[in-house]
């Protein structure tokens, strides 16, 4: 039993892999049409989401597959108190594998601690976001036709994309890869991911506000949606909504082969006319999402080894402090800790991932 909480759970040779078998079931999906008949996919879904659930339900159907699910927590026994780890036994018992997304950080470790099948973490609040990452690898493969020396500029909301802290996380430790960061000071990527990941793998990086000033040097622009559902002040999120707008004019310098993303939503990062230019590759980017979910529902509901190899530790009267924990949100859910997969010299909570002090 194998799951994808984090994009760090898949070595880079099991994500090769991935785009490979994405890559042979885009030219021959009748070869899987049938790979997964008999089997169910449950998606639990505590967080709005269009694309990303239909996407794992798309996924799943056309691999001859089943779904059950819910797409509205107000519909679940959440709303009795029911804990995500009742629910992740539960659902064991109904399905062979779950895609959940939640709004509190590290809700998906703490199902796959307690389920007896694989989890796919769909996306938890602002830490991880592990299919879409799968999903932008495959988008770059294909459009750049290499996933070294690039140039990736992330622009936008860096702070609570949890998108970009994904993508971030994987491209890092693929050979030459420069991260231009451009966002408002409020909304930069965060310290923590700067010492433990980029400092630490010597990846070069610059933070910056001005999109203009680097547009010529990108390989791939990341544009993402400023997050408004995770301020805790709206008029912070009002002053700085509109910062970035990408628009065919500001395009003018950039190379011809640049390669424009977008997780999505959009709400006006980027505006219509640029969904012309043939630089633009958001809309590739949704199909691709749902290739590279199959390759990965066929890889996990095949693949017989176990992750579960309890890398966690208790430690005396210690909890985790982030008020958005799944630990902190449920007193019920045990504290645990593991050894950053980052930085050997650091302890972190085992479900958020935010450090504790040693
Ligand atoms: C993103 C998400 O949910 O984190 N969308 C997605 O999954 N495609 C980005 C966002 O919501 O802005």
């Amino acid at each position: 039993m194998r799951s994808v909480i984090n994009i760090t759970d898949l070595s880079m040779d099991e994500i090769l892999e991935l785009t490979e078998v994405a890559a042979d079931i885009e030219n021959n999906p009748l070869k899987y049409s049938q790979a997964c008949k008999g089997k169910k996919l449950a998606t639990l879904f505590y967080e709005p989401s269009t694309r990303t659930r239909l996407s794992f339900e798309a996924a799943m159907y056309e691999l001859g597959g089943d779904v059950i699910g819910f797409s509205d927590a107000s519909n679940s026994s959440t709303v009795k108190g029911e804990g995500i780890f009742d629910t992740a036994k539960v659902i064991s018992c109904y399905a062979d594998i779950i895609a959940m997304r939640h709004f509190i950080e590290g809700a998906p470790t703490c199902a796959a601690l307690n389920a007896s099948i694989p989890v796919i973490n769909a996306g938890d609040g602002s830490h991880s976001h592990p299919t879409q990452t799968l999903a932008d690898i495959y988008t770059v493969k294909k459009q750049l036709g290499r996933l070294s020396d690039i140039t990736i500029g992330c622009c936008g909301d860096l702070k609570y994309g949890r998108t970009v802290h994904s993508l971030v996380e994987a491209f890092s430790k693929f050979k030459n890869i420069k991260f231009i960061f451009i966002s408002p000071s409020e909304l930069s990527i965060p310290k923590r991911m700067k010492k433990e990941l980029l400092e630490k793998y010597n990846v070069d990086f610059v933070e910056t506000e001005s999109l203009e000033n680097y547009i010529h040097e990108l390989d791939v622009l990341y544009m993402t949606r400023i997050q408004k559902e995770r301020f805790s002040d709206i008029e912070e999120y009002d002053r700085l909504k509109d910062q970035y707008i990408l628009s065919s004019d500001k395009l003018r310098t950039a190379k011809e082969s640049l390669c424009i993303m977008h997780p999505l939503p959009r709400v006006n990062e980027i505006t219509l006319d640029v969904d012309d230019d043939p630089r633009a590759c958001y809309f590739k980017q949704v199909k691709n999402g749902k290739i590279m979910r199959m390759a990965l529902i066929l890889k996990l509901l095949n693949d017989n080894n176990s992750n579960d190899n309890k890398d966690y530790f208790e430690l005396d009267n210690k909890h985790c402090s982030h008020s958005l924990c799944v630990t902190y949100s449920d007193k019920r859910v045990k504290s645990l800790f593991k050894i950053s997969s980052n930085d050997p010299a650091k302890t972190v909570c085992y479900y958020c991932e935010h450090s504790i002090e040693n």
